[in-house]
This record gives structure tokens, sequence and C-alpha cells, in this order.
């Protein structure tokens, strides 16, 4: 899966067991179970992602799924977003350790950062909020006919029945259910891709996006 990064990889894995831990980003039980719960879960992503895209990874963490695709795919510049100083800190080290060039880090909450973040092809996600509040955080991130994939569980389809009408309010036009993963991890991985039409995030979200834009300010965190 990882070609010729394996030992950066390996490196990663053993950055999440080590100081992950440590630091208290990754429970200790999740330890022998790294690689094939979200190492490759994660990497196998790359399956649906568009040659050479603009990828934003909303609530990174400790860099999941957003790590393990660069690693898999050069040809992508990644955003790693995140709000917390102590995640982004671990971030940034790991982006540094495995000379991800194509990787940056922004510390932000989705909503806060939008009008000063470029629009994105590809905004991604793992276990950051059910998907009619994650919709709300990151389709306005993404450029027109751009997609969010979010990595679920077996909620998936119920979750999409629930947030109908909040996609459509965000200028949603697709949306459908994907496993990807074949003869990488069992089960599959399931992921969720919402596509938007030419006004991601609906109007309301293109006039703040404007706005700030404009005066270029956003709410900060202190
Ligand atoms: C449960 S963790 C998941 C981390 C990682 N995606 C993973 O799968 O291991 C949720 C992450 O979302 C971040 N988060 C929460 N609200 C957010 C927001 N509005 N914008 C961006 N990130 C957010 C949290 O700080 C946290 O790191």
């Amino acid at each position: 899966m990882f070609g010729e990064l394996f030992p950066e990889a390996v490196r990663y894995a053993e950055l999440l067991a080590d100081a992950g831990v440590k630091r208290g980003l990754i429970g200790p039980r999740e330890v022998p179970r790294l690689w094939e719960r979200h190492l490759l879960n994660c990497a196998v992503l790359s399956e649906v992602v568009p040659e050479g895209v603009t990828v934003c990874d909303v609530g990174s963490g400790a860099g999941l799924p957003g790590i393990p695709l660069a690693l898999v795919r050069p040809d992508l510049k990644i955003t790693l977003l995140e709000p917390l100083l102590r995640r982004t800190n671990f971030l940034q080290e790991v982006v540094e350790l495995l000379g991800l060039d194509h990787v940056t880090v922004v510390r932000g909450r989705a909503e806060e950062v939008l009008g000063t973040l470029q629009p994105v092809q590809v905004v991604t996600a793992r276990a950051v909020a059910p998907l009619d509040r994650l919709a709300g955080w990151g389709v306005p991130l993404l450029k027109p006919y751009g997609e969010m994939l979010a990595l679920k569980g077996d909620t998936a389809e119920e979750e999409i029945a629930g947030a109908r009408a909040a996609l459509s309010k965000l200028g949603v036009v697709e949306t459908e259910v994907l496993h990807v993963g074949e003869g990488v991890v069992d089960p599959l991985s399931t992921v969720v891709r919402v596509v938007v039409g030419e006004s991601p995030g609906g109007v309301r979200f293109a006039a703040k996006r404007a706005k700030a834009a404009r005066t270029g300010r956003t709410r900060r965190r202190r």
C-alpha cells in the first residue's frame, strides 16, 4: 500500500504508538491495531480521491486520514485542519520528520477558517461529527463541484437519510456510499461521498466567504 514510503509509514506508526499515546492523542488500546484500523483503513481512501487535487482533512486529530493519504499520494496538496494546539504541534512534527512537503498544517475550526483557506477540491474527515454537522463545516470549504469524503461506520446510510435536508441546503447535488480497500482491509472502509454543485455551502456561506475574503477577518480562538 505505501510502496517506497513504507519506512515513513512505519515511522508514523511508531510516532503514534509513542508520542501519540503519551500526549493523549490516541488511546493505548489502539496500539496493537494501528495498522488495520488506522493507517490502512485511512490510506485506502486514496482509491476515491482524484489525481492532483487540493485536499483539506477536517478535524485531522493525530493525522487521520490525512497523513496516510499523504504517504500514498504525493500528487495531492493536503491541508491538515485541526483546532487543538497539542494536536497541531504533533502534526507539524510528523510532517517535518517524514519530509511531507506537500502537506500543510493549519490550526483552526472549519467554520472559522472559511474565507481564509483557499477552497479545495476534496474535503476528507473521519470521526469528527455526525454527517449533517460535518457537512455544515466541510462543504463550505469546497470549490464548486468539489466533494467531501467522510470515512463512516455502519451508520452511513442512516446518517445520509437523516442529513438529506441539511445536505440539500448546503448545495449538495449527489450523495453515495462507497466501500474501498478490497484486498487491503477487512471489513472494507465505508466512505460517504457528497458532491456539491456550483454553490458549495449554499447562499448563506457564499456570502460569508465573500465577506471574509473582502475584510480578511475571521473569528480567532484565543
Ligand atoms: C474524534 S477526533 C478524530 C480525529 C481523527 N480524524 C481520527 O479519525 O482519528 C475529532 C477531531 O475533530 C476536531 N474538531 C472538532 N470540531 C472541529 C471543527 N469544527 N473544525 C475542525 N476540527 C474539529 C477535534 O479537535 C478532534 O481532533
